[in-house]
């Protein structure tokens, strides 16, 4: 198990665990513990709402019931787009949802959901579009409205 795959359970495992537990008495569950209304829909929505808002909020402002167990916090992501010039940076997003150019912040508890769905369901395809799907989700949280292309 690698250090990541580590971490991405033991996030699994908070999100299906009351979250007034203290983080250490989380029993140790696998991947297979995400709910199964997750592991079959694509729908961008249902799954930040599902999988996400835990941590970063409802409405993505960071504030989620898990925030306050987490070093790092986990972002706002309602200021992508102002952070950068006004246009929503769908390539960075999309990578830092995969895992793939995962940020190097120590001990960050956000998982590479790329490989949490595939691992999940294996079926990379339907993962990969998942992570597009939260992207295009990720865009409507932008609390500035410019047009993205
Ligand atoms: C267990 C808590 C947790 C969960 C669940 C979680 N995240 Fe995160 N997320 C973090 C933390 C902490 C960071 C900041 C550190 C980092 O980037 O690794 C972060 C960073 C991010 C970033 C980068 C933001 C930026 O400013 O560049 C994006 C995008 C993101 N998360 C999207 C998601 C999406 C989409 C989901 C659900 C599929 C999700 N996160 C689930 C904790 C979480």
């Amino acid at each position: 198990m690698t250090r990541k795959t580590i971490l991405s359970t033991f996030t699994l495992a908070m999100l299906v665990t009351p979250l007034a537990q203290a983080a250490d008495d989380l029993p140790e569950i696998t991947r297979q513990s995400i709910p199964l209304e997750y592991q079959r829909t694509r729908d961008g929505r249902v799954l930040y709402q599902g999988l996400c808002a835990a941590c970063h909020g409802v409405a993505g402002h960071g504030n989620g019931p898990a925030a306050e167990l987490l070093k790092p916090a986990p972002p706002s992501l309602t200021q992508l787009s102002a952070n950068n010039g006004g246009k929503f940076p769908s390539i960075a997003v999309l990578h830092s949802i995969s895992g793939k150019y995962h940020s190097a912040i120590p001990g960050s508890e956000m998982p590479g959901w790329e490989e949490v769905f595939n691992q999940t369901t294996g079926d990379l395809a339907a993962a990969r579009h998942r992570v597009y799907n939260l992207t295009q989700y990720l865009k409507e949280l932008q609390e500035t409205h410019v047009a993205v292309k």
